[in-house]
């Protein structure tokens, strides 16, 4: 795919140029990283149908495999692409600001609490842009989590707020945060449903264990010291299934500098694009992971989730009984916890469903 470079915006014939010297961009969504975009892409080819907005992505996820294949896969694309290669908050601010100054739109949406988002919000609340944040109100309630601090930092700044539950909704009023707040449902159901229904063709190019349990790990608090990644180690050879681990480079890069290999039990592939990672979580058995969006898709799809954290932002998915905590501190075996979380009875997505449409209604209302 083609993505603008960064010096366009000055060419001629750039649609992104002739677009906002007609003045008619009124929107602008930023994303930066892997799971923004595809939480985003529904959303985004709606409001790309309206003529009035731009997607910028920041770059900062740049590798092949943690961006292109899923704006192909997802079938949108960014308008301009910053191409920062960093998550360095104040050289992504920075980078935005040189574009929002030049563009000035009314409204920036921004999603999550990544150091894309929320570079975003300050940088909306700079060039004084109606902010509005999609997946607002989450909370795991420590914020030694950096992206715990960011939610709050882009919820405090947000002018429209959008949880996705009314247990966020919640959160939210603890905070006192309680004008222009409403319930949209999360963004991830429809786009992982509908996804994961043409998965199904990453058959043929799987040869995969009759039984196998999927990983993913990629949080600082798991995975940037070395006494973390020895207990995840450890914990992953006392269970006796084979594992899949599509490996998030963060965490590939400190395996090799601390020099640790995975036991024969795991199958280590490079980062998954979103069909090929949609087919595996289908036909495991039980997901083991620390990603926020992957607990959300687990549910939705209906296969057990264990969480290796000690907090979890995803509080519904706990209270259904769908997931546990497991934090690779605990000195009992993972695997125990495994064996009972294979049976469990997921029958409820506590996210809703056709959340992108009812989101654009919200969304033409507030930038009418
Ligand atoms: C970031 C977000 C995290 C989110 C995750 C989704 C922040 C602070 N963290 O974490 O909330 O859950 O994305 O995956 O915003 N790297 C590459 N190629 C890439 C991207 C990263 O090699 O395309 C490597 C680099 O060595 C980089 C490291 O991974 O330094 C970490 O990347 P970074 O974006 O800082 O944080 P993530 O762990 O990806
Ligand atoms: N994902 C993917 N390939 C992988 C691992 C994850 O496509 O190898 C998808 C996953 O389905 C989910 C999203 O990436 O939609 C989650 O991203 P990540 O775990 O990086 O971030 P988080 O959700 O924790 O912010």
């Amino acid at each position: 795919m083609i993505l603008y470079p960064r010096n366009t915006m000055n060419t001629p014939n750039n649609p992104l140029k002739m677009q906002v010297e007609k003045n008619l961009v009124d929107i602008v969504t930023i994303a930066g990283t892997r799971p923004e975009i595809i939480k985003l892409a529904d959303l985004v080819q709606l409001l790309d149908g309206q003529g009035n907005h731009a997607l910028i992505y920041t770059g900062q996820h740049y590798s092949d495999n943690m961006k292109s294949i899923f704006f192909d896969e997802l079938k949108i694309k960014p308008d301009y692409d910053l191409r920062c290669d960093t998550s360095d908050i104040a050289t992504l601010k920075e980078n935005m600001l040189k574009f929002l100054r030049e563009i000035r739109p009314p409204h920036i949406l921004v999603y999550g609490d990544t150091n894309s988002s929320l570079a975003g919000a300050l940088a909306a609340k700079e060039v004084g842009s109606t902010l509005v944040h999609i997946e607002a109100g989450l909370r795991c309630f420590d914020l030694s989590v950096p992206e715990e601090r960011a939610r709050i930092k882009i919820d405090s700044t947000s002018d429209y707020l959008f949880p996705p539950t009314e247990l966020a909704r919640t959160f939210l009023s603890y905070e006192e945060i309680e004008k222009n707040v409403t319930v949209t449902g999360n963004l991830v159901v429809d786009v992982c449903r509908r996804l994961a229904k043409v998965a199904d063709e990453y058959g043929r190019h799987y040869d995969l264990p009759d039984k196998y349990l999927l990983l993913t790990m990629h949080r600082q608090e798991n995975v940037d010291e070395r006494d973390r990644l020895e207990m995840l180690r450890k914990h992953l050879s006392g269970i006796d299934h084979k594992i899949i681990f599509p490996i998030h480079p963060r965490t590939k890069n400190n395996l090799a500098h601390y020099g640790i290999t995975l036991p024969p039990n795991v199958i280590a592939i490079e980062p998954a694009g979103y069909l090929e990672f949609l087919y595996l979580l289908k036909n495991c058995r039980l997901v083991m992971t620390d990603s926020g969006g992957v607990q959300e898709e687990a549910i939705v799809l209906r296969r057990p989730c264990v969480t290796l954290r000690h907090v979890s932002e995803r509080w519904e998915t706990l209270l259904l009984k769908a997931n546990v905590l497991f934090p690779l501190h605990r000195r009992d075996p993972l695997s125990n916890v495994i064996e009972m979380m294979l049976d469990a009875k997921i029958d409820r997505n506590p996210y809703g469903e056709n959340v992108a449409g009812r989101m654009l209604q919200l969304i033409k209302q507030i930038t009418q």
